[in-house]
């Protein structure tokens, strides 16, 4: 990937305002993508083996809701077990349709799925998902459209962007359809704290990948080590900052633009908002959807929720 003006301008902005910040979206270089796999397989980050546990326990049940010839529409590339787990089971889906904004890794995933699946009819999309975009029209004409959003990506947006999204997924969702969608669950923070602040150090070296890879691709000059990660749960809005905390006073630059950091100064790179059946049944009811049915694990740590219009 090489750099482009428009996101530099994003770069920079991040980082002069109040607080400063990088869009997450800066994660995913290549490195990143790999350790973010890594991380979905930690024994601390308890959402993916939940979610997929919930999922496969309850998989009678969502394909009776899901039914016939459905469209499932991905928010996102589609890469997951949990994908292949609904690809495995669903009955004679119309289409599978993942949308993702990277095409060149959306199209690797999709060669990939046709590859495993070759009665399924792929049909990728290339858009940013918090946009309304064009929907294909499958060659067998769907009963319902369902927009399936996994891995509780829902809580990095903040409320508005959450809502806003929502509304999209309602939208793509049409007359019939309705929203799978996996969300984390409030709970004691420790536990949530531990699956941001894992053993063997993987969600650091994540965390601080970004800047790796604005270095390369960006042309900053982070000094990668006088940063640490950082990740604690804030109770009272109930989510995690996931921070880059400066270790000393310094300066770095993004190609000629300047910025200071005070010692222990941090950069904002992500939130993970943590829900309540309440909280975000409210969110859901007022983009026009209402939750049918929310599945969760024993120990109601994470969820997955079908949400139809009201
Ligand atoms: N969607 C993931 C989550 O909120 C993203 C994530 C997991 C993450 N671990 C992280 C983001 C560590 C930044 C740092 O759980």
């Amino acid at each position: 990937m090489t750099a482009n003006a428009a996101e530099l301008r994003e770069i920079v902005d991040g980082l002069s305002g109040e607080v400063k910040k990088i869009s997450p979206k800066y994660f995913y270089d290549q490195r990143g993508s790999q350790l973010f796999d890594e991380i979905t397989r930690l024994p601390e980050y308890y959402l993916t083996a939940t979610e997929l546990g919930i999922m496969r326990d309850n998989m009678d049940e969502i394909c009776a809701l899901v039914g016939e010839r459905a469209s499932l529409i991905e928010f996102g590339s589609g890469s997951s077990l949990k994908t292949r787990l609904l690809l495995d089971h669903l009955p004679a889906l119309a289409a599978y349709v993942p949308v993702d904004i990277s095409g060149d890794y959306l199209h690797a995933c999709a060669a990939q799925i046709r590859d495993e699946y070759p009665h399924v009819d792929v049909l990728p999309v290339v858009a940013d998902f918090t946009q309304h975009f064009q929907l294909p029209s499958p060659a067998i004409t769907p009963v319902r459209n369902i927009a399936y959003f996994p891995g509780s990506t829902i809580g990095n947006f903040e409320h508005d962007a959450a809502l806003e999204l929502l509304r999209v997924m309602h939208h793509e969702a049409g007359e019939n359809g309705a929203l799978l969608i996996g969300v984390d669950l409030q709970k004691d923070p420790k536990l949530i704290e531990r699956a941001y602040n894992d053993s063997a150090g993987v969600t650091a070296e994540f965390n601080l990948n970004m800047l790796q890879h604005l270095n390369r691709d960006y042309g900053a000059n982070f000094d990668v080590t006088e940063f640490a990660h950082s990740a604690n749960y804030d109770q009272d809005n109930g989510r995690v900052v996931i921070e880059l905390v400066s270790q000393v006073e310094q300066t770095f630059a993004i190609g000629n633009t300047e910025f200071n950091l005070a010692n222990g100064e941090a950069i904002l790179t992500e939130y993970s908002h943590k829900y309540t059946i309440e909280g975000f049944a409210d969110m859901v009811e007022q983009v026009g959807f209402s939750v049918a049915k929310i599945w969760t694990d024993t120990q109601c740590m994470f969820s997955v929720q079908y949400c139809v219009r009201a």
